[in-house]
């Protein structure tokens, strides 16, 4: 199964677990996602599935890696983890394809604390999760009838009751956090050696769980940006295959120079530092552009 380099380990994990080959690929210079070109160079007679990573927010091409699915005969599984809310021309994360899996863990923009939600376009398949989900049973038939291999993946009431209510307020925060990120970008505009994340004109709404970029001196900039007390992280410290588990268990890696780059200059602040009013979102843009040196 094709996975990006650039996500958090679950991604490739999930690959693991059911005993399939994760294959590594690069992601694109500023999406931050899935490159559709090294996806399909990948695909081998062996491959089963897509997983796209809609990594911050920003849905990955879906123009270009639906129709490559389709050609080949794959499943595409989109990992929404970072997305709830973000549409693509019009159409939520998680409803693009065959499955969507999102986090409700606790650093993301909806969170119970932990859990999270599987989401299908098919109906076959969504009643084989909601089984394996609920112990093996059935929906509508009996409580001790058990089909096939499952286990208790429930999220609980309370989380749910939790999740309902933070559902009614997403809108809101995500056109706040779209303000801002539209103010930031203008604050820093031309500022040399630094560029945002761009996100493609087909998607109509970004739940910005992070703001992404890239710096000359990312290091430097990461340390000067923290002292004046703005939360950055400076991207992870290895594309998925540079994980201990992926140097010692089966994996594919395809070349991911993007990637590799990516881990010695780029950053995220999350969407906790996007929620600010506008006298503090220019307060963050003036500490980014102090902290790139210009
Ligand atoms: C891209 C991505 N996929 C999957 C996950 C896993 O979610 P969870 O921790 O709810 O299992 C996370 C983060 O936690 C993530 O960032």
């Amino acid at each position: 199964m094709i996975v990006p380099a650039i996500s958090f380990v679950s991604t490739a994990m999930a690959v693991s677990r059911v005993g399939a080959t994760p294959v590594f690929v690069d992601i694109e210079e500023l999406s931050f996602n899935m490159d559709p070109e090294r996806a399909a160079a990948a695909i081998t007679p062996r491959t089963k599935a897509i997983i796209p990573v809609h990594f911050g927010g920003a849905i990955a091409d879906m123009d270009r890696l639906l129709p490559l699915a389709e050609e080949h005969g794959l499943a595409v599984i989109e990992d929404a983890a970072h997305a709830h809310g973000s549409e693509w021309r019009g159409r939520r994360a998680g409803s693009l394809a065959l499955a969507g899996s999102f986090s409700f863990q606790n650093s993301k923009v909806m969170t119970a604390g932990e859990g999270g939600i599987l989401t299908s376009n098919d109906a076959g398949f969504a009643e084989r999760a909601w089984s394996i989900m609920d112990q093996g049973r059935r929906v509508g038939e009996g409580w001790f009838h058990h089909y096939i291999l499952g286990s208790n993946y429930r999220i609980t009431s309370w989380q749910a009751a939790v999740l309902l209510a933070q559902l009614e307020r997403l809108p809101d925060q995500i056109c706040r956090r779209t303000r801002n990120v539209a103010l930031l970008r203008a604050e820093l505009d031309g500022v040399p050696g630094l560029a945002l994340q761009k996100v493609p004109q087909q998607q109509n709404v970004n739940s910005w769980y992070l703001l992404l970029g890239r710096v000359r001196e990312r290091d430097e900039f990461h340390r000067a940006l923290t002292a004046q007390g703005v939360p950055c992280t400076p991207f992870y410290p290895h594309p998925l295959y540079g994980n201990p588990l992926y140097q010692e268990s089966n994996c594919r890696v395809e070349p991911c120079p993007v990637s590799e780059a990516c881990v010695r200059d780029a950053f995220w602040l999350s969407h906790r530092a996007l929620l600010g009013d506008e006298e503090t979102t220019r307060q963050v843009a003036a500490a980014m552009r102090q902290a790139s040196g210009a």
